[in-house]
């Protein structure tokens, strides 16, 4: 029998109200991208909004009128069976454990953030053990597919699979670089194929170390235009805080948003304690969003993905996801910003650890384009994070107490080892019940 033709894809975490937003750039895509079955995964607490958007996605790509097929499931090890790529959206205790990462640090006066800091530490204890699990299923159920992180903190999760995992085809993808190269051709009022930018750094932590339109370099006047406090570049889920304009221009690299939480850290602390009091802080907007959001994907008439999903910080994050997939699928050989292993690309990171850098999207996958050594002005905290992301992967892998709390210590957004061990201890009570490694059943 012939093996059945075009893609099947499984995205892990489909009930997630991000989902409408893949599906629609599926169906964009379906010409050069012809997926033959779309598996929504989720688990047991996700049954209804699984269920809802599920239903949603379906109406969609009947509405497309294309032969995809949506099938939706409870049982991840059969969805894996032959699936030639399989995308992770996963959020480990739901939006209400997020609600616990960002308040508990703000409540001891420190930043409260899901990827970033003692959130970004904690989102990651939670979230590492189950890719892992999932990564060692792929190994036996589709050895051959490439499985796509989304799931936060991307860049420590991708440190983690790269080096604990037995599966080996694994890259991060994050919206941020196709966010800013979309703003910054906004600003410069180009198109964006014009428009090349060299990413290079981490997570959350990546710069534009140059700026080109059709060759030339722009970079200078793009760090003149950023520096004015009406072209302000961020997410939906940072407070546009305007950069000094001295100092953007002194030093003559492309920040992203996330920067601010570490140039900018007072600002922003303050911004998110008045939130804090409010009962305002981004996790508790984007649970009254999410409702609202959930109740439009029901309506039994709608078949296009909202507006309203907008709203979230991760829009576009489905071009990144469907480019991948359909750059590796048809061997493009297009640059796109990737997490994956470093291999000599950034002089001086390990060459096992991730770097989110520009790479060659290859039919074997991306591979990443030398950097070389990072900028002298940044790459002291690029190597401080790198730290942090790989003391805390192997805190969540082993369940160290000792290795968490060296991990909470040595970020930077915490200020003291005495308020580290404090807020590490509430975090991990707080969060017991998805941390078994931590807390293993007594027999
Ligand atoms: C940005 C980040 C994503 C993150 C999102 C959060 O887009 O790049 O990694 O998931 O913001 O958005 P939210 O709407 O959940 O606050």
């Amino acid at each position: 029998m012939n093996p059945p033709t075009g893609v099947k894809i499984v995205t892990i975490g489909g009930g997630s109200s991000y989902t409408p937003e893949f599906v629609e750039g599926l169906i964009k895509r379906y010409d050069e991208l012809p997926v033959r079955e779309l598996w929504l995964v989720d688990i047991e607490e996700g049954r209804e909004k699984l269920e809802i958007v599920g239903k949603l996605a379906q109406r969609m790509v009947k509405r497309a009128g294309i032969p995809m097929k949506v099938c939706l499931t409870l049982n991840r090890k059969e969805a894996l069976v032959g699936a030639d790529f399989v995308t992770t959206q996963i959020r480990v205790g739901l939006l209400d454990a997020r609600i616990k990462d960002e308040r508990i640090p703000l409540k001891h006066g420190i930043i409260g953030q899901e990827t970033n800091g003692a959130g970004g530490l904690f989102k990651g204890l939670r979230t590492i053990p189950v890719l892992l699990e999932i990564a060692e299923e792929m190994q036996e159920l589709c050895p051959d597919a490439w499985l796509i992180n989304f799931t936060n903190p991307a860049g420590m999760v991708t440190e983690a699979l790269l080096r604990y995992s037995s599966h080996k085809k694994i890259v991060g993808v994050c919206n941020l670089p196709v966010h800013m190269k979309i703003s910054i051709a906004k600003l410069l009022g180009v198109q964006l194929e014009e428009l090349q930018i060299d990413f290079a750094g981490l997570n959350h932590l990546v710069h534009g170390l140059n700026v080109y339109v059709d060759g030339k370099n722009v970079t200078h006047h793009v760090i003149d235009l950023l520096s004015r406090p009406e072209n302000q570049v961020t997410m939906r889920n940072i407070a546009p805080v305007p950069w000094q304009p001295d100092f953007l221009k002194a030093l003559g690299i492309l920040l992203c948003p996330y920067h601010r939480y570490y140039f900018k850290t007072k600002e922003i602390l303050e911004e998110e304690l008045e939130a804090f009091k409010k009962g305002t802080t981004r996790a508790e907007v984007v649970k009254r969003l999410e409702a609202d959001l959930f109740e439009l994907y029901k309506n039994p008439e709608l078949d296009i993905k909202p507006p309203q999903l907008e709203k979230r910080g991760g829009a576009y994050y489905s071009d990144a996801a469907c480019n991948l997939i359909s750059s590796i699928y048809n061997d493009k050989q297009d640059i796109q910003t990737l997490n994956v292993q470093n291999q000599g690309a950034i002089t001086g990171i390990p060459d096992e650890s991730a770097v989110e850098v520009n790479c060659i999207v290859t039919k074997d996958g991306p591979k990443p384009i030398p950097v070389g050594e990072l900028p002298v002005e940044v790459n002291g905290l690029v190597q401080q994070i790198k730290s942090f992301e790989r003391i805390a992967s192997e805190a969540a892998v082993t369940g160290s107490y000792e290795k968490a709390l060296l991990a909470m210590t040595i970020n930077p957004l915490v200020p003291s080892d005495e308020i580290a061990k404090k807020v590490l201890d509430e975090m991990l009570e707080a969060h017991k019940e998805y941390l078994p490694q931590f807390f293993p059943k007594k027999v």
